[in-house]
């Protein structure tokens, strides 16, 4: 058996960025369009008239300030209201892959290791832009790894379960460097005209190198354990997928081929899940919350993380303890555990434990304990 660990990881983070006022002057011009065409249907009560967003509400309700974007341009045309993605050729590398190898490439650069030590790559993400080949056999083949790949999907929990599989498969010798990769372009599956939820996602890929503990001589994270935890609901749900072809109603404006949510239900319903959940994993590994150094939770709403947080700790947590990156990011799906974590780790010394946790559509939720070594 091998101990695995964490020894690099890395942020790929697109250049554009939406502002939450720019976004919501989008979506009002958006809204009145929408109005001034259906006024007939809406003074008839056929049709609902379509509400203004606002910044102050987005802010209040989520904690996030502004979202990078793969295409910002399209996400603003209130005529068009999704992000303009460029068809790309067989021939040449897709989106996510594109966005995985800049990820990758920073976490080998961390661990101090090139593509020659890797010999298997994980990509898990909310939502995979084609069926096969594995988008990580398509990152595997641009690193030039030797190896094996592929594609794994629980949602915002991808991540975790990805390095849950990855440090399984390191300890028990089915491969020694993992790269587990999650490029999430949320802004495909998002519905920017629904008011409700216009706000919540952003894009971003992260990856995270683990390892044999033997292999590695710099700074790192050893994987103390992981558990994971699913229980079905269908209160976040996306029905896009290939069946979509065989139903008679048409696709382009079924609602329920993007992001759907009972936003309300899930923050009432997902808290309690992984606040038992993290703490049941401390017990089962012998270790108390107050034993942790620091948690880096899912970005999906700051009053979550901080109600998780508190819940976990038994306290209000201090600043720094549980690190929130969605002003900067909003939610991104699978990543925002990672980007946390890799934002907020360097100063954990020697010896201390901290958690990431990631949780979200399935219900799922996932987690790893981590022990700092810094040699
Ligand atoms: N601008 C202005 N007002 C808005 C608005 C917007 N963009 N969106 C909703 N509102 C209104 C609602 O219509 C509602 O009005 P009402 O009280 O008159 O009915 C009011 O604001 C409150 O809306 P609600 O949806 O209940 O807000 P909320 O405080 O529950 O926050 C979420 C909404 C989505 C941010 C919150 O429920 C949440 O974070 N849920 C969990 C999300 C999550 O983790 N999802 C997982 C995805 S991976």
């Amino acid at each position: 058996m091998h101990q695995p660990v964490i020894s690099g990881t890395g942020v790929f983070t697109p250049e554009e960025v939406i502002t939450n006022d720019e976004l919501v002057v989008a979506f009002n011009a958006y809204a009145d369009k929408f109005n001034a065409a259906h006024a007939d249907e809406i003074a008839a009560g056929e049709v609902a008239e379509v509400p203004q967003s606002s910044s102050a509400f987005i802010f209040a309700a989520s904690g996030i300030e502004r979202r990078h974007v793969m295409n910002k341009s399209g996400i603003l045309d209130p005529d068009r209201m999704y992000p303009t993605l460029r068809q790309r050729s067989d021939d040449e590398p897709g989106i996510m892959a594109e966005m995985a190898l800049d990820a990758c490439h920073k976490a080998l650069a961390q661990a101090g290791k090139t593509a020659a030590d890797v010999d298997a790559v994980i990509v898990a993400a909310s939502n995979l832009e084609r069926a096969y080949p594995a988008i990580a056999i398509e990152v595997q083949d641009l690193l030039g790894i030797e190896g094996f790949g592929f594609d794994l999907n629980v949602a915002c929990s991808s991540a975790t379960f990805g390095i849950q599989a990855a440090s399984d498969m390191v300890r028990a010798g089915s491969a020694k460097a993992i790269l587990v990769v999650n490029p999430e372009v949320t802004s495909g599956h998002l519905e920017w005209r629904d008011r409700d939820c216009h706000f919540i996602f952003g894009d971003v890929c992260t990856a995270t190198l683990i390892e044999r503990k033997e292999d590695v001589s710099g700074p790192h994270f050893e994987v103390v354990s992981t558990k994971c935890l699913t229980k079905f609901s269908n209160n976040i749900r996306n029905n896009n997928g290939f069946l979509r072809r065989n139903r008679p109603d048409g696709v382009a404006d079924r609602r329920d081929m993007q992001f759907m949510q009972n936003g309300r239900k899930v923050f009432k319903e997902v808290l309690p899940i992984v606040s038992k959940h993290i703490l049941s994993h401390l017990e089962d590994a012998g270790h108390s919350a107050d034993e942790l150094k620091r948690l880096w939770l899912h970005q999906a709403n700051k009053a979550m993380n901080d109600f998780i947080g508190k819940k976990v700790l038994g306290r209000v947590p201090e600043a720094g303890e549980q690190p929130n990156i969605l002003q900067e990011y909003a939610n991104t799906s699978s990543a925002g555990s990672i980007i946390a974590f890799s934002q907020y780790s360097e100063d954990i010394e020697d010896g201390e434990l901290g958690l990431i946790c990631s949780f979200g559509a399935g219900y799922s939720v996932g987690s790893v304990l981590l022990r700092r070594v810094a040699p």
